[in-house]
């Protein structure tokens, strides 16, 4: 379904944006803007800012930012088309529906279905395992020491021996066989119709709104695969989802707990670690470290104690460091894995282990050590020669030194020796870090922005004051235009502006709705539209940043022009140009 510019204008201006987002989120006024705790990312103290003039929000804390429209997308999880419709219901406004068979299954946005499809889904395989078929289920569950009531809180089920039993179901509820089949968890063929699930306990996977969004299924006995999940659909990706993490969002502690399986987060919440989560045996990837990084500062891996567990943390280890995530590495030992641990040696020993988790540097240098016979002086030495490379690897002195000074005292070298060594290598190669990481996160929209943030910063200032000030328009109009700003965004953006002032309809709120589908660049558009001053600035201090940075924008353009002019006239234009700009310079 296709809407309107028009009804999308409408939906929004009848969702005022303090109301919409102050249902999901305590809102204080202050100033022009009202703020609250950001529900995007863990914090303490409210940097989220919600704007009525401007109708758009933005998180000073995490970068998220967007309109009415994204809010909803990003809180309830939910595609433009349902984010639009529900702010329609709650407005009372009337969709315009495609033709006269309205409200039939086909024609409702596809994701919506394949919720429902899910959410029926796992509403049947709870029955399922609650009744005489499921036995099986739940005595495989009771046995393995999940409690009655971690079966309700994780709304696990059960797929009996019957393949067909949930497409029957879903059949009755009026699905058809193309949307059963969208969804992954019924297969259709010449062969006919087949469960994906049967004889397994299921576990659903949920969204961090609590949505279901594919299964995963542990085999009764011995079977292969032992746990078959889901395939990625439009509404699952694994990529981007941490089983468990719904939950977890909402615990107080300072850190989440990151395992391999369902049943370790289920073990470790039902003993109280309601902060744990799994990557769910797939490779941990950086959207995982990302997403992580929006709830919690630090991470700690409970991975399971064998080699597959071991390599699983390496890599697990650069990418969160790289989503900004500080790491340590619990130690499971004797134990394979947190639910076998927790069974064994108990909750208080398992908060011992936490309070005792090795640093992830530490670790990876004691996984290093074990490679090394120490017995033969090469291999000593060649492992204190890759320690002190690595060691070289934090371009932070205080660092560093505490590095040194650990990995002496552990692997019984003399620090002075080792600190040769690191000053050594930083000499010659520079202190950076030289692990080859194919997925190291790129900074938003890819590109490398040290250099040119400086200007990048003036001209959100500008934008932000025209979105703050419209009355400032006809002067800034008269003296920059959009094509004056150096990033093709950011001109975009000023294009759109200019045109909504000349129009006299300022709405940056409206100007998100052309980048609703790309996050990236919603956060971008929202940090354009709140550049903010120091807040002690007094208003005329204020005018007088604004009328410098205008200044310095023109300039800037004008100097990034020169750079290009080859020809002799255009160049003393130019020169005649700048020296106009100098003199008169911008007033307001
Ligand atoms: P239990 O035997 O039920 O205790 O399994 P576990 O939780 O100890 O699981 P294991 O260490 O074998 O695997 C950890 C996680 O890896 C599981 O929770 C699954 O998510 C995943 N996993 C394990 N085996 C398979 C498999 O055969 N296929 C797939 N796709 N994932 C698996
Ligand atoms: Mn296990």
């Amino acid at each position: 379904m296709y809407y309107s510019d028009d009804i999308i204008e409408e939906v929004r201006q009848r969702s005022p944006i303090v109301d919409v987002i102050g249902s999901y989120v305590h809102l204080t006024k202050k100033g022009n803007n009202y703020f609250g705790l950001c529900p995007f990312h863990n914090e303490k103290t409210g940097s989220f800012s919600v704007s009525p003039g401007k109708q758009m929000y933005h998180c000073f804390g995490c970068g998220a930012g967007g309109n009415v429209i994204t809010f909803m997308m990003e809180y309830e999880n939910l595609s433009f088309q349902e984010a639009l419709q529900s702010l329609a219901d709650r407005a009372g406004i009337e969709l315009p529906k495609d033709d006269g068979r309205q409200g039939s299954r086909e024609e409702r946005d596809q994701r919506a279905v394949l919720l429902a499809i899910h959410k029926d889904a796992a509403v049947y395989y709870c029955h399922v395992l609650r009744s005489e078929q499921g036995k099986p289920g739940l005595n495989y569950l009771k046995q393995r020491g999940v409690s009655d009531e971690m079966i309700r809180a994780f709304g696990l089920g059960f797929a009996t021996q019957h393949s067909t039993a949930l497409y029957q179901y879903l059949r009755s509820k009026g699905y058809t066989d193309k949307q059963l089949t969208d969804s992954g968890l019924v297969t259709v063929n010449e062969r006919g119709a087949h469960d994906r699930f049967w004889n397994r306990v299921l576990f659903p996977i949920m969204d961090t709104n609590s949505r279901v969004i594919g299964f995963g299924g542990r085999v009764m006995g011995s079977g292969e695969p032992k746990y078959l999940n889901s395939p990625e659909t439009r509404i699952f990706d694994k990529s981007r989802n941490l089983y468990g993490l719904n939950t977890a969002k909402r615990s107080r502690e300072k850190y989440l707990l990151v395992c391999e399986g369902y049943m370790d987060v289920i073990a470790m919440h039902q003993a109280g670690f309601t902060n744990a989560v799994a990557s769910l045996g797939t490779a941990f990837t950086s959207q995982h470290g990302m997403i992580l990084k929006r709830y919690t500062e630090e991470v700690i891996l409970c991975y399971d104690s064998d080699g597959a567990g071991q390599k699983a943390a390496l890599r697990a280890i650069p990418i969160l460091k790289d989503a900004g995530l500080r790491v340590r590495v619990l130690s499971m030992t004797p134990w394979k894995d947190p639910d076998e641990f927790i069974k064994n040696l108990g909750a208080d020993e398992f908060r011992e282990r936490i309070k005792n988790a090795e640093n992830a540097f530490l670790y990876e240098i004691r996984v290093l050590r074990n490679s090394f016979d120490f017995n033969d002086p090469d291999e000593k030495s060649r492992f204190f020669n890759e320690a002190a490379q690595r060691i070289a690897g934090f371009s932070n002195e205080i660092e560093r030194n505490s590095y040194i000074e650990a990995v002496a005292n552990r692997y019984g070298i003399d620090y002075g020796v080792l600190r040769n060594q690191v000053s050594a290598i930083g000499a010659r190669e520079g202190y950076v870090r030289r692990e080859a990481y194919p997925e190291r996160p790129k900074t938003l929209s890819g590109k490398s922005r040290g250099k040119d943030e400086g200007i990048r910063g003036t001209e959100r200032l500008v934008l932000t004051g025209l979105s703050e000030h419209p009355e400032y328009y006809p002067a800034v109009r008269a003296f920059l235009s959009p094509g004056d700003f150096s990033d093709e965004l950011y001109r975009e953006v000023a294009g759109l502006l200019y045109d909504q002032l000349d129009h006299g309809k300022m709405s940056p709120g409206a100007i998100l709705d052309r980048y609703v589908s790309d996050e990236d660049k919603c956060r971008e558009v929202s940090a354009v539209f709140n550049a903010v001053l120091p807040e002690d600035t007094t208003e005329e201090e204020a005018r007088e940043a604004y009328r410098e940075a205008v200044q310095r924008v023109r300039e800037n353009s004008v100097r990034e022009k020169g750079k290009h002019i080859s020809d002799p006239l255009e160049l003393m234009n130019y020169l005649e140009e700048q020296k106009k700009l100098k003199e008169n310079g911008f007033k307001l």
